[in-house]
């Protein structure tokens, strides 16, 4: 077991100062395990929500006003690659309001019975968050738009000739959706949140390091300061992933009886095959493919997926964002195209 301490860390809130001081205490229960640490290490306000500076100042004033005028906030659509936070920003929205989350997801929803049930279900002031919202069908979409900008639900009652509309007044909701694939999203879906479609930008290695600490404090693990900077830098600038990297870090040290330090953490990002980017053998197989089966580019991913055995979604939702935002590949109209920088990578790592 790993001895309950106060971490070294360092905060740049006050707020997490507060935080840490109220976790310092030993628990009377054992830290809670990784199959919860996506729920316990969720923010539960907008100033515990760490970057993402633009969006939180919006949707505070988004927020803010709607609540003086006493109304339910415009509906919000939050898009951008995995793991940046967006499930979060529901749940940090909903409860800065004091509202109920309901929660389902694109997929879920396969008729439009299913989505006459969660609307008619939803209690005034509730918030809906639609995971995965570019998995809608067609049908239920076009259901949805009407409902999105007049608040009332049309059901057809019965069949062929006596067939008829009926519509329902929905209590005031707000309307919160997610994607990966805002490409996916129909423009008439993408026009209806009337409150915004904020793109979730990738983390800077500092905010990564202060959600790192903040998950240390919560999850009792005792990781240096000095250590911050090599775990973040290897997170494809994720949460999510920093937040995996630090139990990983943490399981490796606990295995081999000892202290976290330079050299466990730098054996852990070995064993997980990463190197100083947080690249994996899976991104280097991409650069690795565009370069020698594709002399460079441009090529499709279709194409990248068939030469390397990686699926599609994977390569457009996971690899490619990361690889774009390091500057090692372009995407162009006529396909994805390796850089200079890109090659040199190749040759110096
Ligand atoms: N801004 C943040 N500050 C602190 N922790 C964060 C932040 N954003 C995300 N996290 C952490 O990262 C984890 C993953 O975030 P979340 O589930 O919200 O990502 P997502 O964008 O919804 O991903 P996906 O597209 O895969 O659904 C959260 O459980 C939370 O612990
Ligand atoms: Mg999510």
């Amino acid at each position: 077991m790993l001895e309950c301490r106060q971490p070294s860390l360092l905060y740049d809130s006050e707020d997490m100062i507060a935080y840490h001081s109220k976790m310092s205490s030993p628990l009377p229960i054992p830290p809670l395990d990784d199959q919860f640490s996506d729920n316990v290490l969720r923010p539960n306000s907008l100033a515990e929500y760490i970057g993402q500076t633009q969006i939180k100042k919006n949707l505070s004033i988004l927020l803010g006003a709607a609540k003086e005028r006493g109304h339910s906030p415009e509906h919000i659509l939050f898009y951008g690659p995995p793991g940046l936070g967006k499930t979060t920003l529901a749940h940090v929205i909903a409860k800065e309001v004091g509202a109920n989350l309901r929660v389902t997801s694109g997929p879920a929803i396969e008729r439009v019975g299913d989505l006459a049930a969660i609307l008619t279900n939803l209690q005034p002031g509730d918030m809906l968050f639609i995971d995965e919202i570019h998995r809608l069908n067609k049908t239920i979409e076009e259901v949805l738009y009407p409902v999105m900008e007049t608040g009332k639900l049309d059901i057809m009652i019965g069949k062929g000739p006596s067939a008829r509309t009926i519509q329902l007044e929905l209590p005031p909701f707000t309307l919160l959706g997610a994607t990966t694939r805002f490409g996916m999203l129909s423009s008439p879906l993408r026009s209806r949140f009337s409150g915004g479609a904020f793109r979730l930008d990738f983390y800077t290695d500092e905010e990564i390091s202060t959600i790192i600490g903040r998950s240390a404090a919560i999850l009792r693990v005792v990781l240096p300061t000095e250590l911050l900077p090599s775990v973040a830098s290897r997170s494809r600038k994720t949460p999510r992933i920093a937040n995996y990297l630090l139990r990983r870090v943490r399981d490796y040290a606990q295995m081999h009886k000892k202290e976290i330090d330079t050299d466990s953490v730098r054996d852990a990002f070995e064993l997980l095959g990463l190197d100083h980017n947080g690249l994996s053998q899976s991104d280097i197989t991409i650069l690795v493919t565009l370069r020698d089966k594709f002399n460079g580019g441009p090529t499709g991913v279709k194409n990248l997926a068939a030469a390397t055995g990686e699926d599609e979604g994977t390569i457009e939702d996971v690899i490619e964002p990361y690889l774009i935002q390091l500057g090692l590949i372009e995407r162009t109209p006529r396909g994805r195209i390796l850089t200079e920088t890109g090659r040199d990578y190749l040759t110096n790592d």
